[in-house]
């Protein structure tokens, strides 16, 4: 569904991505896991046209979105969750909602109310200014909002970043869901627990390369030890 290949990426000189390959299924859960500074954010924001790539090719479905700009790629189906979320704070919870309305192919004038089924607590906080709501609450808007553009892929980058336990469950839970509905989802995740309860598939980042590709139970401690920080 997704193919990255062979993309380089560079701020100024420093080159963060070296000729990286990547494969995402239709229908799969893939978490992208390495330790901190591997180039994980900077891989997603590549995806997304928010870092410009040197060479390589990024293709959805087989259609090349390398060359499509960084506001034409969420209208061709991909939902983005950003490191640190970046809701609108002045905003009420409503508006956050809506303004992602005009992305979807539908042309729907109203958040569907599949996104409050899945996140009923943002409709008793519609009104209320995405800045006021919890750092647990504010991610589930930014979730909520990725989800409002009816994307055909999901893209998480570290969701559950100093989020209260009971809202990573949540989170968790509203992921498992949207992917047995037959979502495809990418998952950027340092939490290795996380990890194993959502994803199907892991690739593993080292210095800008994936290093490791397998379905999630083939996640070794030997992997773990040599790739990760824990
Ligand atoms: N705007 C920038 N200018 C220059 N270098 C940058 C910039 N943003 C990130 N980098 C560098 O690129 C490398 C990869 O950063 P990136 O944020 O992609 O890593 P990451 O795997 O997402 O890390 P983390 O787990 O901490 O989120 C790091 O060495 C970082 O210092
Ligand atoms: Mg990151």
């Amino acid at each position: 569904m997704i193919a990255i290949n062979k993309i380089n990426q560079l701020y100024g000189s420093s080159q963060i991505l070296w000729d990286l390959d990547l494969q995402i299924e239709q229908g799969s859960c893939t978490c992208i896991m390495g330790r901190n500074g591997v180039g994980k954010t900077t891989l997603l924001k590549c995806l997304m046209g928010l870092l410009p790539i040197s060479s390589g090719e990024i293709l959805l479905e087989g259609v090349p979105m390398h060359n499509k700009l960084a506001e034409d790629r969420a209208p061709a189906g991909i939902g983005y969750v950003p490191q640190g979320r970046d809701i609108f704070p002045l905003l009420t919870v409503e508006e956050n909602l809506r303004i992602a309305l005009p992305v979807r192919r539908d042309k729907a004038k109203q958040v569907p109310d599949k996104i409050f089924e899945l996140f009923p607590v943002l409709h008793d906080m519609l009104a209320r200014r995405g800045g006021d709501l919890s750092g647990g609450q504010q991610q589930q808007l930014a979730i909520a909002r990725a989800l409002v553009i009816d994307p055909k892929v999901l893209i998480l980058d570290e969701p559950n970043e100093g989020i209260q336990p009971n809202i990573v469950q949540q989170i968790g839970d509203v992921i498992l869901k949207l992917n047995a509905e037959g979502l495809t989802v990418i998952l950027v995740e340092q939490k290795l627990g996380f990890a194993r309860r959502v994803g199907k598939e892991f690739r593993l980042m080292e210095r800008g390369r994936i290093v490791a590709s397998d379905k999630m139970e083939n996640l070794s401690d030997e992997l773990i030890r040599q790739y990760m920080s824990v």
